[in-house]
């Protein structure tokens, strides 16, 4: 039997509508930016497995480092006990996030990194007596699909069946020069019972890679700090290298309160969490009062397995090949984009470092359920390329070590389609 159809037989899929979704193909081997399959074809990962994979599919490095550490220590609950691993990543990190992020808290994904700030925020004004309870987040934000990750995202398809039950949460809309003063006045106007403001930086990932200034932000964020509103910058998606600066905060003047990630963090190897932040969040939780203790933590906690392999990560993200690869692939999108921006099928082409988005005109449906999206998705596959779509938005972000063939084979698909579909 196939994997596939042995899967059938057991598994349920993440966002999949198991009784209309096409079957799934048993992938078993991975290589540089490349997939292959059970039947041995080849797929060129054009969207990072999930955005993860930042270097390559088991590259040789993090697999070494990975296989090292486990036999030395695979895990160690994390109270009351630490690790070298554990220790050294916090160190290495915090060295190079804006100077005024601390202290590190691991968790195991995503979604628990931003569980983990935004209890922070809660807390933090609890414990110095002011109860604030309001969280301001962007329209179409996501940042994950626990209970308080899901609250601070967007309503949308996918919190519709649980939307009564998440807490009230104030939107407003991304910046730019036309409403910057009028979104100022919202956050004044409910500073006082405000405990948070959390964001995207610069691309909203998953409402269809929509991108806004890092000036607008910027302001924005020198605003919250002046209503002393904490601010907690998301780049569970954006961190290690995405936007093309290292994280995307580095595009901005004002520091974060807090700040998540995951997905890059340990090259895509491995599921851990991390949320940093400042001093002074981390002393309102120092207490004789055991009550004021953050009450957070998971199983698999600060992972050492997780901590080497994204240790290792690190090491290759640091080297000067990497940031050549960022600035290369930077340089190959902007060309591509410039030259299908006026083509008739394409409405917009928008990119922030090593994302590159087209939407594909479509009248009215512009839905994450158009039936364009899956019509494109199986296109791609079909020509050995997994892309994505979101709706009928396209959008490539490869790891960062795809040869520019690859690249060029992505775009001249991508080309193809546009005159076939
Ligand atoms: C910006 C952002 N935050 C949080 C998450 C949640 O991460 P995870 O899928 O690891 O729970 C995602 C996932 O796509 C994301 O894009």
């Amino acid at each position: 039997m196939s994997l596939t159809e042995r899967d059938l037989k057991v598994i349920w899929h993440p966002y999949t509508q198991m009784k209309t979704a096409s079957p799934p193909i048993g992938i078993v081997r991975g290589e540089g930016a490349r997939l292959f399959d059970e039947q041995g074809k080849k797929y060129i990962d054009a969207v990072s497995s999930w955005w993860v994979n930042i270097h390559g599919h088991a590259h040789p490095y993090i697999a070494k480092k990975v296989s090292e550490q486990l036999h030395k220590l695979e895990h160690v609950i994390f109270a009351g006990f630490t690790h070298e691993g554990a220790v050294e990543l916090a160190e290495r990190l915090l060295a190079i996030l804006p100077d005024n992020q601390q202290k590190a808290f691991y968790s195991d994904n995503g979604s628990t990194a931003i569980e983990v700030a935004i209890k922070m925020c809660l807390q933090y004004w609890l414990n110095k007596g002011d109860q604030r309870t309001k969280i301001i987040a962007f329209n179409n934000a996501y940042h994950g699909d626990t209970f308080g990750a899901m609250a601070v995202s967007g309503r949308s398809a996918f919190t519709k069946a649980f939307d009564s039950l998440l807490f009230d949460v104030e939107f407003i809309d991304t910046p730019n020069a036309g409403n910057i003063e009028e979104l100022k006045s919202q956050i004044t106007a409910i500073k006082t019972e405000t405990a948070c403001f959390i964001f995207e930086p610069l691309v909203q990932g998953s409402s269809g890679m929509l991108m806004y200034e890092a000036e607008y932000l910027n302001q924005l964020m020198a605003h919250c700090r002046q209503e002393n509103v904490l601010m907690i910058d998301d780049e569970v998606f954006t961190g290690f290298g995405r936007t093309g600066k290292p994280f995307a905060c580095d595009h901005l003047q004002v520091q974060p309160d807090i700040m998540c990630f995951s997905k890059g963090l340990t090259g895509g190897t491995m599921a851990l969490g991390l949320t940093t932040c400042t001093q002074h969040i981390y002393d309102a939780f120092l207490s004789d009062d055991r009550l004021k203790t953050l009450f957070h933590g998971h199983s698999f906690t600060a992972n050492p397995i997780a901590c080497a392999s994204a240790l290792a990560s690190l090491d290759l993200f640091l080297e000067p090949e990497t940031a050549a690869n960022i600035s290369r692939i930077e340089a190959a999108h902007a060309k591509f984009a410039a030259k299908i921006k006026h083509h008739p099928k394409i409405k917009t082409v928008r990119q922030t470092g090593t994302i590159v988005a087209m939407e594909w005109e479509t009248g009215d449906n512009t839905s994450y359920f158009s039936s364009l999206r899956d019509k494109l998705y199986q296109y791609f596959l079909a020509e050995g390329i997994i892309l994505r779509p979101l709706g009928n938005i396209i959008y490539i972000l490869p790891p960062y070590c795809i040869t520019n063939a690859e690249l060029d084979y992505v775009y001249s698909k991508i080309e193809q389609a546009l005159e076939e579909i």
